[in-house]
C-alpha cells in the first residue's frame, strides 16, 4: 500500500529554452502531476514532445539556456519534511540530488568518465555526500558499491576495476543504475534506459528495475517511447504531447480505455502479440513546431476528431475516472467522450 502524501507534486510547470536574444519555446507548457511513494510513472510520447526537458526540469538539471519560468515542485525528503525544490540551494540541490532523487540518462558511455574505474567513480559519487548523516568511510564505500553492482546482477570483483569501454552497454547501463541507487533515493528518473540496448540485454534490464524496485521500494518515472515496457514497467502512464500531459491513467485505463485521440493512435500503431494482426494505423503527419503552435488544440492538425470548437480551445486535463493517489484518468480533449480505444479509434482510413 502506498502512502496518502505525495512523494512529488508538480504543479503547472513551464520548462522554458531559450533559442536567442529575445526568442524562446516552451518545451514543458504548464505539466501539472502527483507522484506516490512506490508509484511507477511512465511518461510516454513521440520524439521532441518534452519527456527529457521534464525529467532533466525536474531534477534541475536543465542545460545553460534552459529554465524554469513558473510552476512549483513540492517534494517530500526521507526525513518527512517538505522541500521546495525551486528553491533548493545550490548546495542544497547537490544534496538532494543523490540522496533523495537520481537520474539514468539512456546513452551510458555519456555519462561516465572514460579515465576513470568504475570503482573510483563509484567512490567519487559517495564521497560527496553524508550515509547515515556521516561522511561514508573507505570500507562502506566499498561495501556498498559493491552490494549495488550484485543488486544489478554484475560481479563486483570484474567491474570495480574496470574502465567504461571495457564493459558492454548493457553492462554500463547497469552500472549507472547502479550508481543512481547508491545513496539510497526515494526517486528514480530513468531516460530511455534500454533503448539503444538489444532485446535480450534490454529484458535483463527491465527485470533488474523490477526487481530493485520490489526490493528497494522507490518511486520511479521510467521515460519511453516503447509502450509495451511502459506496460510492463509501469503503474501509471502520462502521454506528452507538444510539451503538455494530454492523458493520464493507470496502465489498464490507458491501455484498454485511451480517451485522447492521440494515446489512442499510440496504442494502435503497436502491433499485438498475440491474435490476427489488424491494420495498423500510424499517426498522420507530425508534431506541430514549440515555435509555433497553433491556436487551440496542438494536435488537432492530425486529429480526425478535431472540429471548429478545438480550434478556439485549448483543452485542459478533463476527469474521467477518479481514482485514489494521482491514478484518475483524465484526458485533455473536447470529445474524449465520443474517443472510445482499441483499434477503432484510428482505423485504417487515417
Ligand atoms: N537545449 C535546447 N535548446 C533549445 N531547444 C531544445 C533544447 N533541448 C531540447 N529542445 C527542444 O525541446 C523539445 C523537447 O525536447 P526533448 O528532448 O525534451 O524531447 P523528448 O520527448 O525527450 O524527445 P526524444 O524522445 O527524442 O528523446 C524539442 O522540440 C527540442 O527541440
Ligand atoms: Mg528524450
Amino acid at each position: 500500500m502506498t502512502e496518502k502524501t505525495p512523494i512529488l507534486s508538480v504543479q503547472d510547470l513551464v520548462v522554458r529554452y531559450s533559442t536567442g536574444s529575445h526568442t524562446h519555446v516552451d518545451a514543458v507548457r504548464g505539466v501539472t502531476f502527483d507522484l506516490y511513494p512506490g508509484q511507477s510513472l511512465a511518461l510516454v510520447g513521440e520524439s521532441g514532445c518534452g519527456k527529457t526537458t521534464l525529467g532533466l526540469g525536474l531534477l534541475r538539471l536543465l542545460p545553460r539556456m534552459g529554465s524554469v519560468p513558473s510552476g512549483s515542485m513540492q517534494y517530500v525528503g526521507k526525513n518527512g519534511k517538505k522541500i521546495d525544490v525551486l528553491k533548493l540551494s545550490h548546495g542544497a540541490l547537490r544534496r538532494w540530488r543523490w540522496e533523495e532523487a537520481a537520474i539514468v540518462f539512456q546513452g551510458a558511455m555519456n555519462s561516465f568518465n572514460p579515465v576513470m574505474r568504475i570503482g573510483d567513480q563509484m567512490a567519487d559519487t559517495m564521497r560527496s555526500h553524508l550515509v547515515g548523516g556521516v561522511k561514508p568511510s573507505k570500507s562502506v564505500i566499498a561495501e556498498k558499491s559493491a552490494e549495488m553492482l550484485r543488486a544489478v546482477r554484475l560481479e563486483p570483483k570484474q567491474v570495480l576495476s574496470s574502465y567504461p569501454h571495457e564493459l558492454s552497454g548493457g553492462m554500463r547501463q547497469r552500472v549507472l543504475i547502479a550508481i543512481s541507487l547508491l545513496l539510497d533515493p526515494r526517486l528514480l528518473i530513468l531516460d530511455e534506459p534500454t533503448t539503444a540496448l538489444d532485446i535480450l540485454t534490454q529484458r535483463a534490464i527491465v527485470d533488474v528495475l523490477a526487481e530493485l524496485r520490489e526490493r528497494l521500494g522507490f518511486t520511479m518515472i521510467f521515460i519511453t517511447h516503447d509502450l509495451a515496457l511502459a506496460a510492463e514497467l509501469a503503474d501509471r502512464v502520462a502521454t506528452m504531447y507538444a510539451g503538455r500531459i494530454i492523458e493520464t491513467g493507470s496502465v489498464r485505463d490507458i491501455f484498454s480505455n485511451a480517451r485522447h485521440p492521440y494515446t489512442a493512435g499510440l496504442i494502435n500503431a503497436v502491433p499485438p502479440v498475440t491474435g490476427e494482426l489488424p491494420t495498423l494505423a500510424s499517426i498522420p503527419g507530425s508534431p506541430p513546431s514549440l515555435a509555433s503552435l497553433p491556436a487551440g488544440c496542438a494536435f488537432r492538425d492530425r486529429c480526425r476528431f478535431a472540429e471548429e470548437q478545438c480550434a478556439k480551445t485549448d483543452p485542459v486535463l478533463d476527469l474521467i475516472e477518479q481514482r485514489p493517489e494521482g491514478m484518475q484518468h483524465s484526458a485533455a480533449c473536447l470529445r474524449w467522450q465520443e474517443v472510445h480505444s482499441k483499434r477503432e479509434v484510428v482505423g485504417a482510413d487515417v
